[in-house]
């Protein structure tokens, strides 16, 4: 087993910020043992990981700083026809795969599974191709929405049903910026 890694001084300087549901401390801690579950589990030395667009950026770019084993990237990005808080269920590929997944072992990580209608689509999607392996990670998890039951391997936080922004998250493509996750109050 490894050490727990410590955070960095740069990390410490933020903490507690009262606008913080999630600090952006819990989440360098929390995506460091993701990361080292991930490595422990893989076995195959074939790791596919790719990030769903745009909402996703920062938490790949997290966790892949302490995945210590060989892995490639690739990203997806789509669009789900609803307005910019709810998901329809029917989602538009708009950037596919660089990448052939067949016979190798892929992760998929999202930002939030919220009623789960994205991630289902996209593991259909995705199964069709082959991998050897499909599992999903996802920084936050609102479980209370959820219209389809998710295999979530890699959770980071379970949240309320409450609108969230930041660390990728947006509300009308703002907010991607924080370093942290905060509610939204409209
Ligand atoms: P789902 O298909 O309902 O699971 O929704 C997944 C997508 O909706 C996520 O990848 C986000 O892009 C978006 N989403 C869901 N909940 C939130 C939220 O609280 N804040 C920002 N985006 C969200
Ligand atoms: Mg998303």
């Amino acid at each position: 087993m490894k050490a727990a890694l410590k955070p960095s001084t740069a990390v410490l300087n933020s903490v507690a910020d009262p606008r913080a549901l999630i600090t952006e401390l819990e989440i360098q801690h929390r995506t460091a043992q993701l990361s080292e579950r991930i490595c422990a589990d893989i076995t195959g030395g074939d790791l596919v990981v790719i990030a769903i667009l745009k909402g996703a950026f920062m938490f790949l770019a997290d966790l892949s700083r302490h995945l210590e084993v060989p892995v490639e990237f690739d990203f997806m990005a789509v669009s789900s026809y609803g307005d910019s808080t709810k998901t329809s269920g029917v989602v538009r590929i708009l950037k596919d795969l660089d990448t052939d997944i067949n016979g190798r072992d892929v992760l998929l990580v999202e930002d939030i599974v919220d009623s789960g209608l994205t991630l289902s689509y996209l593991l259909r999607n995705l199964e069709a191709r082959d991998p050897a392996s499909l599992e999903l990670c996802a920084l936050l998890n609102k479980k209370e929405k959820r219209k389809i039951s998710l295999p979530v391997k890699y959770e980071g936080f379970q949240v309320p049903d409450i609108f969230l922004v930041g660390y990728g998250l947006d509300y009308g493509q703002n907010y991607r910026n924080l370093p942290y996750v905060a509610s939204l109050k409209k």
